[in-house]
């Protein structure tokens, strides 16, 4: 038997209708707040990454698919949308062409990780950019947006968590402090943090490892170093959040592991999830675009993970998943009368399905529990000789004789009500 590949999922349908619940939420939050839909190739040439991402990072360092195509040139499974987005808005010269250059997008990630419940090789993201504003109000929006499709979608337990890693002026001084406070813990650090001290010390904060952990505690706080700019611009932001009632915990440990961040940066996490508890993170990327060869312009944005949301939301598999109707005969005649009833409820939108080549009531009763259906409309030779149909809901037990001729109507109107 040949197996898929470690960390690579199949998405059979039981699974589809969550899934789609919860991308149709996006997609509908989406239109609401004006951002559209663009489509980005799901390889780039590995630079993209490298200079988008920060070679230092873990994703570039450690967890890129990349191979070389024919000619030598190196491509890589795109690990994340942020560059691809940025990349493609400088290369069409997007400055111009859109009044207001909000995009959307989705689709799969690939990142060579350590596979564990919530993390996986080929995972799903939707995701939102906005270029061309430094205002707070539009990192504002991006998680208003977020916690408006995380409410949307069903989700409850959980917390949005914010921070300000400042900017290019005041960040320096911060990592300079940092760097000076771990120099003579350097041996209790792990040795990722180790190697990161010199080049990433930023990244230290970010460490779950126990002795790296412990040493977090007394370490400088970021929100001391913050120019005028950068701290007015979180001040703004959280004023935003507060007069719309979003609730936020600031976190100064925030500090992401992608290198393209400048002040805000988010992350919604739930307690639901275990260790891999961030099902949505973003932030602002003042300098990314010009990092691309683009004039100078702002942005801010996230991405959520759609497999670490469909943890949270399981238990609704169920109710997003269900078959209208399931039709029961004893064969002969009155599968003949069930196929006829089928069809006119098809026409009418009425999702339904019959197995023809079972006549026992009780596995056909089986079949439309394990089907997960709303009804099922019973037809045996007495209610042929009737000509009407018993139908049951299976949620309430509730049973109703109907004529044949009424059961459209009938059933059109009460699925209309639900
Ligand atoms: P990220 O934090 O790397 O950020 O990923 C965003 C979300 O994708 C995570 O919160 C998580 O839900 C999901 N995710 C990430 N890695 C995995 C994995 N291996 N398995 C399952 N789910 C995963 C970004 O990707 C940035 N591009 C977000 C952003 C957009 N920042 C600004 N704009």
């Amino acid at each position: 038997m040949i197996k898929k590949p470690k960390g690579f999922e199949d998405i059979f349908p039981d699974k589809i209708g969550l899934w789609n619940h919860i991308k149709d939420t996006a997609e509908k939050n989406f239109k609401l707040y004006n951002f559209r839909e663009m489509r980005i190739p799901i390889m780039e040439y590995t630079e993209v990454f490298a200079r988008g991402l920060g070679n230092e990072t873990d994703i570039v360092s450690k967890e890129m698919f990349t191979f070389e195509d024919r000619g030598g040139r190196s491509l890589t499974l795109r690990p994340e949308g942020t560059a691809s987005v940025v990349r493609a808005y400088v290369e069409n010269g997007d400055y111009n062409r859109l009044a207001s250059c909000k995009l959307s997008y989705f689709g799969p990630m690939f990142r060579a990780e350590n596979v564990q419940k919530g993390r996986l090789r080929q995972f799903h993201q939707f995701g939102a950019e906005m270029f061309g504003s430094d205002d707070p109000y539009h990192d504002y929006e991006l998680i208003a947006l977020m916690d408006n499709i995380t409410k949307s979608v069903g989700v409850e337990n959980y917390d949005l968590l914010i921070n300000s890693i400042g900017c290019t002026e005041c960040r320096p001084t911060f990592t300079e402090e940092l760097k000076k406070y771990y120099q003579d813990k350097i041996n209790s650090l792990c040795t990722d943090c180790q190697k990161r001290l010199d080049k990433n010390p930023l990244r230290l904060l970010d460490c779950k490892q126990k002795g790296c952990n412990e040493l977090k505690t007394d370490a400088p706080k970021i929100a001391n170093y913050l120019c005028e700019n950068c701290n007015n611009h979180h001040t703004k932001l959280k004023g935003y959040l507060d007069n719309s009632g979003i609730k936020y915990k600031e976190d100064d440990l925030l500090v992401r592991g992608l290198d393209y961040y400048t002040t805000t940066t988010f992350e919604f996490v739930s307690s639901d999830l275990g260790s891999q508890s961030a099902f949505a993170a973003g932030g602002r990327y003042n300098g990314l675009v010009e990092q691309f060869d683009g004039k100078p312009t702002p942005g801010v944005g996230f991405a959520a993970g759609m497999e670490r949301l469909f943890i949270l939301l399981e238990d609704k598999i169920k109710k997003t998943n269900s078959l209208d109707v399931y039709m029961v005969h004893t064969g002969d005649k009155t599968l003949t009368k069930a196929m006829e009833i089928l069809a006119k409820l098809r026409e009418n939108n009425i999702s339904g399905d019959l197995d023809p080549s079972s006549t026992g009531f009780k596995s056909q009763l089986k079949k439309a529990n394990r089907e997960n259906s709303k009804f099922v409309i019973i037809i045996g030779e007495n209610e042929l000789n009737s000509e009407s149909a018993t139908i049951k809901e299976l949620e309430t037990g509730e049973q109703n004789t109907i004529k044949f001729s009424e059961i459209t109507d009938y059933l059109c109107q009460i699925i209309k009500k639900k």
